[in-house]
């Protein structure tokens, strides 16, 4: 099966054309003909965090270009002698696709109605969850390109992608190998947008076991980046400049572990920050030594915190897999604070972390999470910028809480 994936759910715009096959005993072969990532984040710096509005905006000024590179790069752009002329009902179809579009649909016109229809299967693309101006360019092109090419179109679960990023590995050629893990199997998803932990106790079934009450990790390390002078996205440069501290058997900046031993799944992310933000503040001179002390101090706790919960969920659920996925992955300290800690208590399980280049957003995780959920195309899709993996959560109600309160 031959999947164009379209990712556009934040500030990057992600194009990926894969075939994916199955090999049986739980793998799938799935082969990559382009990956294309266009990344607004330098775009964004200049405010310090994404805006919806300029993030519809560029992704609706690059996506075509971009689909028309992928295409390229895996051989599918054959131009025809005359440029196809739609059926009336093509064209009234694609109007109201994108009848707050004009300029995109101008471009989709320019630049697919000379080109013949591509041996393309069906086409992915993000639903949920993400910011909504941004999340439909990407649904409405998909639309498009299934009317115009008759092929179903897929709506996919971002977070499922980032799960099932984790469980490529990749061999030569542009090959990967997709695993099955073994069940029940545990997620830490943790993102710009996210910071969830999730039971998995069969393929496609997801429970939320806890979650960010506030923010996610990703936007903690942003917002700190940001109060230490650091460039957006803040997660990498706060990584680099915790590597330049210096190793001291106490911390100088000592910093909180909220919620460490709450008892539940749940994290919060928004008092570390402020915490962050009154240390900030008493200090008159912030050098470039103890802004590093800092960003390696709350590092530091953002990993105890991950981990600690991680390891007790494993635990109580007995998971023979842990599976990481979400931006925040391409964490160094992070990935090593895993794999030591995973590897020491449970030698029995797997730890799946996607690849450094998988770990972001990409299409490549849309598209194996689309070749997943073929079965389920649908007619019309709507961006869903909360979009959950499972239906129910745990999170605590008010009342609950109140609850454990009086107790
Ligand atoms: O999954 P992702 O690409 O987009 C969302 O779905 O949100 O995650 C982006 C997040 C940003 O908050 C970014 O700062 C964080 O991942 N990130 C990192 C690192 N690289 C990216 N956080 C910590 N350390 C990193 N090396
Ligand atoms: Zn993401």
């Amino acid at each position: 099966m031959r999947i164009l994936a379209i990712e556009t759910s934040c500030d990057e715009t992600g194009i990926a054309i894969l075939e994916s096959r199955e090999t049986g005993n739980r793998l799938h072969s799935i082969t990559m003909r382009s990956n294309i990532i266009l990344s607004q984040a330098s775009l964004h710096a200049q405010y310090g965090g994404v805006f919806p509005a300029v993030a519809r905006r560029e992704h609706a000024k690059a996506i075509i270009p971009v689909i028309i590179q992928a295409l390229k790069e895996a051989g599918l752009t054959k131009t025809v002698k005359k440029a196809r002329v739609l059926t009336m009902r093509e064209e009234r179809t694609l109007g109201k696709i994108f009848h707050k579009e004009p300029v995109l649909l101008d471009d989709f016109r320019a630049a697919l109605l000379s080109i013949k229809i591509p041996a393309i299967d069906a086409i992915a693309v993000t639903a949920g969850p993400g910011l909504e101006p941004a999340l439909w360019v990407g649904i409405n092109t998909a639309t498009a390109l299934g009317v115009l090419w008759s092929i179903p179109v897929i709506p996919v679960n971002h977070m499922e992608g980032h799960i099932l990023a984790s469980l490529l590995s990749p061999k030569n050629n542009n090959k990967f190998t997709l695993t099955t893990p073994k069940f029940p199997t545990l997620a830490l998803l943790i993102s710009g947008g996210h910071t969830e932990l999730v039971l998995m106790p069969r393929a496609g079934t997801y429970k939320i076991l806890g979650q960010t009450r506030d923010d996610a990790v990703g936007e903690a390390f942003d917002k700190v980046a940001r109060m230490l002078g650091l460039p957006y996205p803040g997660g990498p440069e706060i990584s680099r400049i915790a590597e330049t501290a210096p190793k001291l058997a106490t911390p100088p900046y000592p910093l909180p572990r909220p919620m460490l031993k709450s008892g539940d799944f749940d994290f919060s992310f928004a008092g570390l920050k402020t915490a962050v933000l009154y240390t900030v503040k008493k200090i008159e001179n912030l050098t470039p030594e103890i802004k590093a002390s800092i960003a390696k101090e709350f590092e530091d706790s953002a990993t105890e915190i991950l981990l600690t919960k991680t390891l007790a969920a494993a635990k109580k659920y007995k998971v023979r897999e842990i599976v990481l996925g979400g931006g925040v992955t391409a964490n160094k300290k992070i990935r090593a604070a895993f794999q030591n800690a995973v590897a020491e208590n449970f030698p029995e399980t797997t730890l799946f972390i996607p690849g450094h280049e998988l770990s972001t957003d990409n299409g490549l995780m849309i598209g194996v999470a689309g070749f997943l959920r073929a079965s389920k195309p649908k007619k019309t899709i709507r961006a869903q910028g909360t979009m959950r993996l499972a239906k129910s959560s745990r999170h605590p109600t008010l009342a609950e809480l109140r609850k454990k309160k009086k107790m």
